[in-house]
């Protein structure tokens, strides 16, 4: 998902292609706005954080690209493209290095696993199954 703080910067285009020179074939694409809902349901997992309530109005502060992106070893090379998720420890060329402005507003998230990676796929495409 590329996040409100980078479509907003005028970002998406210039990160789409990083992802696909990168070698990701995008299988499903959507620009949408989260309501506070959605945004709260996506980030469950952190609801017991001391940053959700600043991640959920972040998250629906503006729109999003959410993608399904498919790769041998996806998740892992996706997190090596995103970089840290603290944008000072990003390595240099990682699209948060690039386009992150803190911990908080990071331009995008990566799925932590497949199985994850399923569960965020149909929070956002209902037969995204359909598109490979
Ligand atoms: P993301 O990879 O989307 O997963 C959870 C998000 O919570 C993360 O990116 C950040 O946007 C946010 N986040 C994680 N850690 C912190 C933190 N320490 N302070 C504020 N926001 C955080």
């Amino acid at each position: 998902m590329i996040k409100p703080d980078a479509v907003a910067g005028g970002h998406s285009g210039a990160i789409l292609k990083q992802i696909e020179e990168a070698g990701f074939e995008i299988v499903a694409l959507k620009l949408t706005h989260l309501s506070d809902a959605q945004a709260s349901q996506f980030y469950a997992i952190h609801a017991e954080r001391p940053f959700f309530k600043t991640l959920v109005e972040f998250m629906s502060s503006g729109k999003i690209i959410a993608a399904v992106l498919k790769k041998t070893n996806a998740v892992a090379d996706f997190r090596t493209l995103i970089g840290n998720t603290n944008p000072e420890k990003a390595d240099a060329g990682t699209v948060r290095k690039l386009y992150a402005k803190s911990i908080e507003f990071n331009a995008i998230h990566g799925s932590d696993s497949d199985e994850n990676a399923m569960i965020e796929a149909g929070f956002f495409f209902s037969n995204f199954e359909r598109f490979n």
